[in-house]
């Protein structure tokens, strides 16, 4: 079956971007428990700190160009997501900070994202509860679409028109991407609105499909309009319209027109200016950026557009401020840096910064070397899987990818490589933020304790994969074997016949008889 959507309406107005929003509303925290939306490339613990570098860097800037800081440095974090990067980003720039002497509160995190349901999540979540109660973590409902201030949930105040006093920090790591956007089309020298019509596989006014199910059977089809464009209605669009048109290039190029926006509401907050740090997949040259087909959407639960990071520097530079972009030829995402300040400020930190975290080697790389070993485990020994994790600053997620390729080498590690591996899954085990994912590295971390014959740590991670995850008759082996090894006997009886109790389990039985003889050995000891 085919269903007409929608007959014809500009791209920006399109009713995609309705069942978008309806996605993440419907799917709330799912979106990400689930893996349907990546993540992962915008939320680890090494992108968080190549942020927590330039967000130092610009405040050392700020202090050097002779700003006060009567108030903390504000980072607005746009479309927040599962709230992991947050976490990673407060532990970095804790520790970046006391490298460089600054105090604490220095900075004030801002999570945001238009859904309720991710604030209340993030709420009760035990990683961010240090951050909420020492007030370094505030939340609020910030929707990129109209919001003009950005009320606090737990300090109770509202970020106004010229609030704040040092320029405001934004982030909006793969935000952009799946926001409204004008879709234009150039032909020597003039500029054509595009509009679209959308079919799809379900009948979405039945009202029996989800906006997923929706999202994933539509078919888009443009067309241009036939008198080129006038006016936008918007300045800034107006301009880089001109602008492109003067290129002289051809093709079909997405315009962020509500993004603009966004950054003038955001900005209009402080009366010092803005930095702007991104995280998105997109084309970072004006040549890129124009396309001789019309946009696919990319679906992945939720759909995502190319980012025009062009479009975002011209805006920048042309309202007095800069912008700091790699090299073409990333693979992943692209991480760009914007800034636009009141007063004079010597970006001479925040440069370095990006240019040592981003620019020779970043966050695309990184994800880069991650996929290559995640992909050929097989290849791996133990000194690579050390590096990597080392590399990933203790990245619980790719300790949970090279467990099983730990646990089948654990046998041969001699003795100090047993202690290495031992206070890897340690630091690692810091860096942990639960989201209550399926394949949850908990009870594989306790296998491999229990392989190193760390017992009373193997026995910890049990016992918290059955508190989290409910009993598995596995685990509650594992769970007596540990107990058999540190000398518990009776707490190992216990378990075994419990698993034996509810069906056949012929290894329980095996453990249960050496339990057995091994307390009578004792008993005879002892008479
Ligand atoms: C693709 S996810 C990215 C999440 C996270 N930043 C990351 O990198 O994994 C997009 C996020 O933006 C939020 N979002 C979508 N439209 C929004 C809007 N108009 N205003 C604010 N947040 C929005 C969604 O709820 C979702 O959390």
């Amino acid at each position: 079956m085919n269903f007409l959507l929608e007959r014809d309406a500009p791209f920006s107005k399109s009713i995609i971007w309705k069942l978008q929003r309806d996605y993440f509303e419907e799917r709330g925290f799912d979106a990400w428990r689930s893996g349907e939306v990546p993540h992962y490339v915008t939320s680890n613990p090494r992108i968080a700190h190549a942020y927590a570098q330039m967000l130092v860097a610009t405040y050392l800037d700020l202090v050097r160009s002779g700003f006060t800081n009567e108030q903390p440095l504000h980072i607005v974090e746009l479309g927040g997501g599962s709230g992991r990067f947050a976490f990673y980003l407060l532990k970095q720039l804790e520790q970046l900070s006391k490298q460089h002497d600054i105090p604490p509160d220095s900075f004030k995190y801002i999570l945001t994202d238009f859904t309720q349901a991710n604030l209340d999540f993030w709420k009760v979540h035990p990683c961010l509860q240090t951050y909420i109660q020492d007030g370094r973590l505030d939340m609020a409902i910030y929707d990129t679409s109209d919001s003009s201030s950005i009320p606090l949930q737990i300090g109770g105040h509202e970020i106004q028109e010229g609030s704040l006093t040092l320029p405001i920090a934004v982030i909006a790591n793969y935000l952009f991407d799946g926001i409204p956007h004008e879709l234009y089309f150039f032909d020597r020298g003039e500029s054509h609105r595009c509009h679209v019509k959308v079919n799809c596989e379900f009948d979405y006014l039945s009202g029996n499909s989800t906006a997923g199910e929706v999202l994933s059977g539509t078919y888009l089809r443009y067309r241009k309009e036939d008198s080129a464009d006038e006016s936008s209605g918007d300045a800034h669009v107006d301009a880089l319209l001109s602008h492109y048109r003067n290129h002289l290039l051809n093709g079909y190029v997405l315009v962020p027109d509500l993004g603009f926006a966004c950054i003038q509401r955001l900005q209009a907050l402080s009366t010092s200016g803005i930095l702007l740090l991104v995280s998105d997949k997109g084309h970072v040259t004006t040549e890129e950026c124009f396309v001789s087909t019309p946009p696919s959407l990319a679906r992945h639960g939720s759909f995502s557009l190319p980012v025009n990071f062009d479009a975002f520097r011209w805006y920048f530079e042309s309202n007095g401020g800069s912008a700091f972009l790699p090299q073409p030829h990333h693979e992943s995402i692209v991480t760009a840096c914007y800034c636009s300040f009141d007063a004079p400020v010597a970006t001479y930190h925040l440069a370095n910064a990006y240019a040592n975290h981003v620019g020779v080697c970043g966050p695309d790389d990184f994800f880069g070397v991650y996929t290559l070993l995640r992909d050929h485990p097989h290849l791996l020994e133990l000194q690579h899987i050390l590096s990597a994790l080392r590399v990933s600053l203790f990245d619980c997620h790719q300790l949970n990818v090279f467990l099983p390729k730990l646990i089948e080498l654990a046998p041969d590690f001699s003795q100090s490589e047993k202690k290495v591996v031992s206070q890897v899954l340690e630091q690692c085990w810091y860096n942990y933020f639960p989201l209550g994912e399926n394949n949850d590295p908990i009870s594989k971390m306790a296998n491999l304790f229990y392989e190193i014959d760390e017992y009373p740590r193997a026995i910890h991670f049990f016992e918290l994969s059955l508190s989290l995850y409910g009993k598995d008759q596995g685990t509650l082996y594992n769970l007596a074997a540990c107990y058999f090894q540190s000398g518990s006997l009776e707490k190992s009886v216990k378990i075994l016949q419990e698993i034996l109790e509810a069906g056949y389990y012929p290894e329980a039985d095996v453990l249960l008889k050496r339990c057995q003889a091994a307390l009578m050995e004792q008993s005879t000891i002892l008479i």
